[in-house]
């Protein structure tokens, strides 16, 4: 990307000029925060050694080259002296088109995915990185993955959770059991169909990933449900733009209470980033609690909300699958949405186990591996 390279000095930055691409303006303040010599960055740990109140006002870049070996030489008003590799150049580039490449994108699924689930058997994945990042890639395109032949042994979940990231214990422990039982504390724990949902939208944070693992599936129904929330919150986007601001601006509240808990919060339905990109979908229609809004958008954001539900009960959105014992599915619980068909508890067990983790742990898997794989 250095090759054939100008750079000039202009009105606060240093500008590249490059053949067949639109110039790039490094900002004064925003090129030196970047600067990684020993000064900068502790050469060991390469965290930042100086605060931004450190740098002086009105910083100068006084002169820009470009060396022999492609890298840019800054020097600046202050008289420190930094120098930007080409890579880095290259890797940190803020040109629309560059950053949009950055993004992870979302691969949009629907029930077509049912008949090429994202597997991979659990044995082997432990002992192939290359295997286990390939799973993860597509984990992260996809939102959710599927595990095979995890040991069929209570537990078992919470040591997946583990080694994919940390579990999170919360008021229902490490792990939960999902078994039909007499007086049951949440609806999960009857026969009866659940509606797909993300899980926990009443913690603060909600959890970022659910991990649910077969032990015992001989009851006939209980099938599970998955939806992509990212590509039913992208329908309601080009199909009403209005409901889907709206939900992405009005929290709804959710609640989980017993004996010992009382957990409220509320989640904006869907949520974007700072592109506008939708970055996470908070759905349950069991622990919905009440909208808590100004009296003018409840009528509008009911029926935004109606619009959203109608969308996410598509039967072509929605993947169908059985989970067998030893199965594990592994879903971003802030997109995809999951749920079961009914079971009849009188002619067999069903008995699955969930846990939760963090979605920074899988990035950072990914990340890790990436670079040992590369090394
Ligand atoms: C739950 C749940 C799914 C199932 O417990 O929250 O979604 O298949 N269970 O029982
Ligand atoms: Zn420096
Ligand atoms: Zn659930």
């Amino acid at each position: 990307m250095t090759e054939n390279l100008r750079a000039e000095l202009t009105d606060g930055a240093v500008t590249l000029f490059r053949p067949n691409a639109a110039a790039w303006r490094l900002s004064n303040d925003w090129l030196r925060d970047n600067c990684r010599c020993a000064a900068c960055r502790h050469p060991g740990n390469g965290q930042k050694l100086y605060a931004i109140v450190d740098l002086p006002d009105q910083l100068q870049a006084l002169q820009a080259e470009l060396m022999a070996d492609a890298s840019l030489q800054v020097r600046w008003s202050d008289g420190h002296l930094s120098s930007y590799r080409s890579a880095w150049l290259q890797t940190h580039d803020l040109a629309a088109s560059a950053r949009a490449q950055r993004h992870v994108v979302p691969q949009f699924w629907d029930a077509q995915i049912s008949r090429q689930l994202p597997l991979a058997d659990w044995p082997a994945l432990l002992v192939d990185p290359a295997l286990e990042l390939a799973w993860l890639d597509r984990f992260c395109a996809l939102g959710f993955g599927v595990l095979r032949q995890v040991p069929v042994e209570s537990g078992m979940v919470a040591q997946v959770g583990d080694r994919l990231g940390f579990v999170r214990v919360t008021n229902y422990g490490r792990l939960f059991d999902v078994i039909s039982v007499p007086n049951p504390t949440n609806l999960a724990y009857t026969a009866v169909g659940l509606g797909v949902h993300s899980d926990n939208p009443y913690r603060d944070p909600s959890p970022g990933v659910q991990l649910l693992h077969c032990l015992v599936g001989e009851a006939p129904g209980g099938d599970t449900i998955l939806v992509d929330g990212f590509h039913a919150a992208s329908l309601l986007r080009a199909e009403d733009p209005a409901a889907f601001e709206l939900l992405c601006r009005v929290p709804m509240g959710f609640r989980y209470a017993d004996d010992h808990t009382d957990l409220v919060a509320r989640q904006n339905l869907i949520s974007v980033d700072s592109d506008g990109v939708v970055c996470s979908v908070h759905f349950n229609n069991r622990s919905a609690d009440w909208l808590d809004a100004p009296a003018d958008l409840v009528a509008p954001w009911y029926a935004a909300y109606r619009a959203f539900a109608k969308i996410l009960k598509r039967p072509a959105l929605e993947a169908v699958f059985r989970l067998e014992p030893g199965d594990c599915v592994v879903m971003r619980n802030d997109r995809t949405l999951h749920g079961r068909t009914a079971f009849d508890p009188s002619r067999g067990r069903r008995h699955l186990q969930g846990c939760y983790i963090d979605l920074d742990a899988i990035r950072s898997r990914v990340l890790v591996l990436q670079r040992s794989l590369a090394a």
